[in-house]
């Protein structure tokens, strides 16, 4: 089965051809980075008007990369929820223009369910695994027990990671996005110049929420409280000490789901899971317990065509189909959750 996957929700234009929700023969990735650098940050109506502009041209470019005919594919998967709705609405609409045009279904996906199917396009692994997405507006420990079948055990509270790297790196003007740019920085800092705080959230139901608003703030307005005041105060000892707070926040709660669950596998998947602190600490954790990790390459982990074509593939197979009244969502869906927690 042959499909077109389309993702327009932030600021990446995304088209790409994926048979059986596996074999990748297309991924165009059409970035708008350069047009948001100036303002440090996604401005929603210039993402909006550039997919607008960009869409018929990037889907084209991933039709023509894979080899084949338009009327070729057997349906299209395409990003729905959640995310700007602009930008949204331009990949929906194009969508469900191809599937009146060409005759064929086309299905809503939900980006976050999208990141956690990364890993499969590249690795043979089974269900269940516990999940982890880290990206610019999600943070979510998981259990998933199918494509379609996600316990969330523990979510931020407030700010998503990727947003307190970004917001860090605005602040220092370290560059945008501020992920990648934080990452390289830190290569060359101490990351014990600065000890950051890190938010223990007490109650049982909150045992693997993780919250980065604080941690955000602390190195944005309360540097000096933090200093260990033996290394300088530059960029690179910052950058590097935030960084190892910002994961290690999040492995422990890593740690005590993998404890709890006994899951002898973990996969991950959003823009941060390209961290090369997070996957070093995932990796060693792994190989220290005998469990199987299971990461996107670089350039499935950011937002991309390739991970919704692939999800798609397994909605269509089983003859799950959207229909014109399909609409888009800003916010996250409604996943199980909690009443595992609370049998802990
Ligand atoms: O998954 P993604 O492309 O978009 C969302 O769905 O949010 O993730 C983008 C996020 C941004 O916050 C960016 O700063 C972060 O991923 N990111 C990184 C790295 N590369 C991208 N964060 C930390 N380290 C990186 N190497
Ligand atoms: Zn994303």
């Amino acid at each position: 089965m042959v499909v077109l996957g389309i993702e327009t929700s932030c600021d990446e234009c995304a088209a790409a051809i994926v048979v059986d929700g596996k074999t990748i023969l297309s991924n165009i990735i059409a970035s708008q980075i350069e047009i948001h650098q100036p303002f440090q940050g996604v401005v929603p109506e210039l993402a909006s008007r550039l997919h607008t502009e960009w869409i018929s041209k990037v889907v084209d470019e991933a039709v023509t990369e894979a080899e084949i005919q338009l009327h070729q594919i057997d349906g299209i998967a395409v990003t729905n929820r959640p995310g700007l709705s602009g930008s949204l609405l331009v990949g929906l609409n194009y969508a469900k223009g191809l599937s009146a045009s060409l005759g064929k279904p086309f299905i809503g996906i939900d980006h976050v369910r999208a990141h956690l199917y990364a890993p499969h396009l590249e690795n043979e692994f089974e269900y269940p695994y516990l999940g982890l997405l880290l990206s610019g507006g999600h943070t979510i420990i998981c259990i998933v027990k199918g494509f379609n079948e996600i316990d969330v055990l523990g979510t931020t509270i407030d700010d998503a990671i990727g947003e307190a790297f970004d917001k860090v790196s605005k602040y220092y003007n370290l560059g945008y996005p501020g992920g990648a740019a934080i990452d390289k920085l830190a290569q060359k800092g101490n990351p014990d110049a600065f000890k950051f705080p890190n938010p223990r959230l007490k109650t049982i139901y909150k045992k693997y929420d993780v919250s980065y608003s604080g941690l955000k703030t602390a190195v944005i307005n309360q540097l000096d409280k933090f200093w260990n005041g033996k290394d300088e105060k530059n960029f690179e000892n910052i950058a590097a000490s935030f960084q190892k707070a910002a994961i290690s926040l999040f492995m422990k709660r890593v740690n005590m789901a993998l404890q709890d669950t006994g899951l002898t596998r973990v996969a991950v998947g959003g823009g941060v899971a390209a961290n090369s602190l997070f996957r070093d600490s995932l990796t060693k954790k792994a190989q220290k317990e005998g469990v199987d990790v299971y990461f996107p390459s670089h350039q499935l982990c950011t937002d991309n065509g390739a991970m919704i074509a692939g999800l798609g593939y397994h909605y269509l197979k089983e003859g799950e189909y959207s229909d014109y009244s399909l609409t888009v969502s800003a916010r996250v869906s409604a996943f199980k959750s909690s009443v595992w927690k609370k049998n802990i």
